[in-house]
């Protein structure tokens, strides 16, 4: 199995100004293999999405590497939020394409075809963040991450601001864009249930620590 990530030993502490010290992870060590939907499982405050940030490179490990064979995009938990109220959904999706001056053309094709992809109707192009709905709207998130064809997706808590029913929907819609893409996903979510229905395998980590390997079918590891 080809890996797309390696962790290894990884540990961060966040320093507060108060002297106090807080230990989000401390020697996790894991693969991700290219191609596959790992899901990282853990109660509230375990390091999840201190992980999803070091993964993504956006804080770095105090201690450890991370070597990762591929770009990365985020999709975060509360889709509103994650959209400027100022812009349009067509806009926020686009705008990452704008910044690496792909001619305009070129844009419009591809904001089209992720809208479709997604599940978006063409008429919420022009709509703002609060105009639609939550499930909409993480739709777009998806599809802004999507639009820079990046080779890991990292769902943080992407379906947990959504009632039950949206979940599913965003579940199948990701699955089917694994479907067609060649594309790892690496799902965080403090729901055991839903990862264990939507993954292979998940890493679950307790107090930042990783206590186990969850593997579908088989008797985990470790
Ligand atoms: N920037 C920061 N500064 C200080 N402490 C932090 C920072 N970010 C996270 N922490 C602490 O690190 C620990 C892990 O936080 P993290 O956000 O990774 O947990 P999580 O598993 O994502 O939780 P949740 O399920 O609530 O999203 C917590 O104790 C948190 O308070
Ligand atoms: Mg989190």
């Amino acid at each position: 199995m080809e890996n797309i990530i390696s962790v290894k030993n990884i540990s961060k502490t966040f320093h507060r100004n108060s002297g106090d010290n807080t230990v989000a992870l401390s020697d996790v060590s894991f693969e991700v293999y290219k191609g596959e939907i790992l899901g990282v499982v853990g109660q509230s405050g375990c390091g999840k999405s201190t992980l999803a940030r070091i993964l993504a490179r956006l804080i770095k490990p105090t201690e450890g590497h991370v070597k990762t064979n591929g770009s990365i995009q985020m999709v975060f938990q509360n889709p509103i939020q994650s959209f400027d109220p100022r812009h349009t959904l067509e806009y926020s999706v686009a705008e990452g394409l704008k910044n690496k001056h792909v001619p305009k053309a070129e844009i419009e094709k591809r904001v089209s075809n992720l809208f479709n992809l997604c599940g978006l109707d063409v008429d919420l192009k022009d709509k703002y963040p609060h105009q639609v709905s939550g499930g909409q709207c993480q739709r777009a998130a998806i599809a802004r991450a999507l639009i820079m064809e990046p080779d890991i997706l990292i769902c943080d808590e992407a379906t947990s601001a959504l009632d039950v029913t949206v979940q599913k929907q965003i579940i199948d819609l990701l699955m089917d864009i694994k479907a067609h893409k060649d594309l790892t996903i690496i799902f965080i979510s403090h729901n055991l249930p839903l990862v264990e229905m939507f993954c292979e395998r998940a890493i679950i980590l307790k107090e930042g620590k990783l206590c186990k390997i969850y593997q579908k079918k088989t008797e985990p590891i470790g």
